[in-house]
């Protein structure tokens, strides 16, 4: 498997459960819940997900309604530390346990957060 070929193996339903199952866990994280927008929490859930929708093979939906998607620029607004990136993997990976996709795509998607997380990182620890 290759990473254009994970939308059609999970599914929109993959994508929509993984990251519901995410965001479920945002609002009460100390270190991320302040960090997301409250109002718009949905609007968030939303971006994550059709960024990764279209990345894995799926409707190019945010590239049409965002641009590119220039994840550094866009995160440089929020301080990204070793602490948020450990966090906001480990809210990954347990939406990732959750969601339970093949396990050739999971294991894809795993090294895939993994490596942005850490090229997102703006601050030192
Ligand atoms: C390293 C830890 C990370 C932190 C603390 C973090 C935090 C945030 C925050 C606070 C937002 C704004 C929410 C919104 O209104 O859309 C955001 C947006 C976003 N994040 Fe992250 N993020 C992290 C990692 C990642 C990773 C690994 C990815 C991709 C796999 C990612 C993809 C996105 C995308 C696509 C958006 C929407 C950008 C836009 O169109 O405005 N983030 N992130």
């Amino acid at each position: 498997m290759e990473d254009h070929d994970i939308y059609a193996a999970v599914g929109e339903d993959g994508f929509r459960r993984l990251i519901a199952a995410f965001y479920r866990q945002v609002p009460t994280d100390p270190i991320l819940g302040p960090m997301y927008p409250a109002d718009d929490l949905a609007g968030a859930e939303q971006r994550l997900r059709d960024f990764l929708v279209g990345r894995f093979g799926g409707p190019p939906r945010y590239i049409e309604q965002r641009g590119h998607p220039r994840l550094r620029m866009r995160h440089m607004p929020f301080a990204v530390g070793p602490a948020a990136r450990d966090r906001w993997l480990q809210l990954m990976h347990r939406a990732l346990d959750e969601a339970a996709l093949r396990p050739d795509a999971d294991a894809l998607l795993r090294e895939f957060f993994d490596g942005v997380a850490t090229m997102l990182m703006n601050q030192p620890g």
